[in-house]
């Protein structure tokens, strides 16, 4: 199955099979999107993100027609509630619209809605944590258009940070643990705290690696397209203090957003996984780390998925793993 993350960086495919038990890596790409292609999260512009779309599977030989793609951003709106059992048997198609608009805020016309019981391990009590999401009709079809256009199909439209805990599941989950899954992309952080595998809180924060570009280009009156060559490789451009400096800004701003979220699901984090293309700015793991006062680690989604190392560069993998968690979320999704 194949996974499509389109981020306002860059579009990320994974393609994952089924093999025995195990998860295989079958194709692997990213493909940079200039700025203003995805703005605020939404596809502004359709002809060059599914150009890119399909300049990448091509590139990369991909054959299968029907993909998962992944939305997130201020045009998803989740929440986990406690529903009675009994409700969940009968009467939740019913009760589905007025939890949407009552929990998430959102006009049900203007969405597509989905509700999933989350029934926890050994879990029997009368109430059952169920997630419901809502994603803009207008902003998913965004989405699927580019997709279409590119000759595939959106078979699933995931949420971001749902992906994350899947890749998760595979990739690295520990039974019993509560943990923090934190993706810093382009312009935003995804959010994914799970107990036990359970999902307590998903949320998207607005706020991402574009804030560094966007500094950096006010500071030393540079394009779009330098500032972020020099974000992504500091080494010889000079003016190193002034870099570093906006680099611990972001880290502080960004840590601080983040606590006050993990603060919600009320403390006992095991751990933080950090990912996406932003958890490599300098410091950003230790600032975390030092704000939540929780070990915090950087993601590995192919631990546990076979990666021919004859087919696949080790280094290029590993390169990309940090910001592949998403695109192999989704991939798992629809396996
Ligand atoms: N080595 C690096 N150092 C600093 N920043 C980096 C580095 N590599 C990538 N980035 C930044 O990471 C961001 C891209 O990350 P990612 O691919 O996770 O985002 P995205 O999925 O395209 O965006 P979003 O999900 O926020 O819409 C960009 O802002 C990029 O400049
Ligand atoms: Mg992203």
């Amino acid at each position: 199955m194949v996974g499509i993350d389109i981020g306002s960086n860059s579009v990320k495919v994974v393609e994952l099979a089924r093999k025995g038990g195990n998860y295989q890596l079958e194709n692997i790409g990213e493909s940079m999107l200039p700025s203003g292609a995805i703005t605020g999260k939404s596809v502004s512009r359709g002809d060059v993100v599914s150009g890119a779309v399909s300049n990448l599977v091509s590139r990369i030989g991909i054959k299968a027609k029907r993909v998962v793609i992944g939305i997130s951003g201020e045009a998803v709106a989740s929440r986990i509630v406690s529903i009675p059992r009994m409700f969940l048997r009968k009467d939740m198609e019913k009760l589905v619209p007025d939890l949407v608009n009552t929990n998430l805020s959102r006009n049900i016309s203007g969405v597509n809605y989905s509700y999933t019981p989350l029934f926890p391990r050994n879990g029997r009590s009368k109430e059952v944590p169920v997630l419901i999401a809502a994603v803009s009709k207008k902003t998913a079809q965004g989405y699927k258009s580019s997709v279409s256009s590119a000759g595939l199909r959106a078979r699933i439209v995931d949420i971001d940070a749902m992906a994350l805990s899947n890749a998760y599941a595979v990739s690295s989950a520990v039974r019993g643990e509560k943990v923090a899954l934190v993706n810093i992309g382009a312009s935003v952080v995804n959010l994914s705290v799970l107990d036990d595998g359970i999902p307590l809180i998903l949320r998207d924060i607005s706020l991402g690696g574009q804030w560094v570009t966007l500094r950096l280009m006010e500071k030393f009156k540079i394009t779009y397209e330098e500032a972020e060559r020099i974000k992504c490789s500091i080494k010889g451009y000079g003016r190193y203090e002034d870099i570093t400096s906006i680099f611990a800004d972001f880290a502080a701003h960004a840590a601080d957003e983040i606590k006050t979220v993990l603060d919600e699901s009320g403390g006992g984090l095991a751990r933080v996984i950090l990912s996406g293309g932003s958890s490599r700015i300098a410091t950003m793991a230790h600032t975390l780390g030092e704000a939540t006062g929780v070990p915090v680690e950087s993601s590995n989604p192919f631990r546990n998925i076979d990666v021919s190392d004859s087919r696949f560069d080790p280094e290029y993998i590993q390169h990309l793993a940090p910001k592949m968690a998403v695109a192999v979320g989704l991939a798992l999704r629809g396996l």
